[in-house]
């Protein structure tokens, strides 16, 4: 096949060229430069349409520019963006109550990004296990899982598994114990007086949409009760709609001690994450002793807010659920088709998708769809997401499907 129209256009090629330039080489990003989008929808500097099946890793859980997220930010620049936490503005608290309402918990603490939730969950575990526990200062011990992604800071690639993320960035933070993901006997084998908290995603994202076996939260959830652990739940690319429930620990009936939320948070309009918890460990927070300067500002605490304004009607979670029985539906017959994908896991308008290594790598399969326009993201190996925005129609599925059949068996 020849180029495609974004390999080799002037516009394209020159963006591609001054990328490579000027902005550091910690990406590598199929050749398409994104101009406009819209819903499920995003359009190239050439005019070219593409159907966004990654949506932002989540971040993007309404689609682009959602109306009802343009409006409330829109009026909320013309009243006030940012004011510091030094002072109360009066979007926090609502934005507040409303999202530690749909989490069933009672305090809310704003951060922006999905890392800093996720320090934040460990700075608020570690002091509720010296405060609270009676661990002995400097010996809190944190259980994650292999695999595990939860962000970028030195502390938290401090306990990832993946040489990519964490090579060369030592010393590491300690007080991290890795046990492997699934496997519930292990992890109560882990425990030990100074554990103050296990955390981890309900469904690991980067690793490839990897699904728990059966049982294995609700395991996790009574051995953290029954030892006095606190039980911390990154939803930061799993919450918020994308496996058909507001939280993917619902699916197991699971309710955390800690929410680290993030992402679709946000709207898609900017950084708006946070940790949602019960007031006995939030607690131990004191002033001073944890913040952020654009942590609960007014623009991203009215957004947030209307972000769970949507979540509320129940709306995005149907349709992740019936959408995502659609997708999951074409992608096991792709499975049972013989053209080379060999596995496909997930839940909700989320999968992980195998393709069998000796036909190609997924980033040969994500720059094959970015050719039939569809954009999706490989990741370790031969494995690519799918994510698409909750948002897509029936019809926008399957020529993800029919996209993906095709490339499968054609370059
Ligand atoms: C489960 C999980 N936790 C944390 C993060 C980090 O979020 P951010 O990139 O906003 O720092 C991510 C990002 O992909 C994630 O998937």
């Amino acid at each position: 096949m020849n180029a495609h129209p974004a390999e080799r256009t002037s516009a394209s090629a020159e963006h591609l060229a001054l990328a490579d330039a000027v902005t550091a080489h910690n990406y590598h990003p199929l050749p398409v430069v994104i101009a406009e989008a819209e819903g499920a929808w995003v359009t190239d500097v050439d005019g070219r349409r593409y159907l966004d099946c990654l949506a932002g890793y989540s971040a993007l859980n309404f689609g682009h520019r959602h109306p009802a997220l343009l409006e409330v930010a829109r009026a909320q620049l013309d009243r006030a963006t940012l004011t510091s936490r030094a002072f109360h503005n009066d979007r926090l608290a609502p934005f507040c109550r409303d999202l530690a309402a749909l989490a069933g918990m009672e305090a809310v603490l704003p951060m922006n990004t999905g890392a800093e939730a996720v320090e934040t969950s460990v700075k608020l575990a570690r002091r509720w296990g010296y405060e609270v526990k009676g661990v002995p200062d400097g010996r809190a011990e944190i259980i994650v899982a292999a695999g595990n992604f939860h962000g970028r800071t030195t502390t938290i690639v401090s306990f990832s598994t993946d040489p990519e993320a964490r090579d060369g960035y030592g010393p590491y933070t300690p007080g991290f114990v890795v046990v492997p993901y699934g496997d519930a006997a292990a992890l109560r084998a882990a425990v030990n007086e100074n554990t103050v908290a296990v955390l981890l995603e309900p469904i690991q994202g980067e690793a490839g949409v990897v699904v728990p076996p059966d049982g294995y939260l609700a395991d996790v959830r009574a051995a953290c009760t029954e030892a006095n652990v606190l039980l911390v739940l990154d939803e930061i690319q799993s919450g918020l709609g994308r496996t058909g429930r507001t939280f993917a620990c619902e699916h197991e009936g699971v309710v955390p001690d800690v929410y680290v939320l993030g992402k679709a948070l946000g709207g898609g309009v900017l950084p708006v994450s946070a940790v949602v918890s019960r007031w006995d460990v939030m607690g131990v927070f004191t002033p001073g002793s944890h913040g952020s300067t654009f942590g609960g500002n007014p623009l991203a605490a009215a957004i947030g807010q209307a972000v769970v304004g949507l979540l509320e009607t129940g709306e995005y979670q149907e349709r992740a659920r019936v959408r995502g029985e659609q997708l999951h539906a074409g992608l096991a017959k792709l499975v049972t088709d013989g053209h080379g994908l060999v596995e496909v896991r997930g839940r909700g308008l989320w999968a992980g998708v195998d393709i069998d290594p000796a036909l190609m790598t997924g980033r040969e399969m994500s720059v094959r769809l970015m050719r039939r326009g569809v954009l999706a993201k490989d990741t370790h190996g031969s494995t690519i997401r799918l994510a698409p925005p909750l948002v897509v129609d029936d019809s926008e599925i399957d020529l993800l499907l029919e996209q993906l059949a095709d490339a499968l068996q054609h370059e």
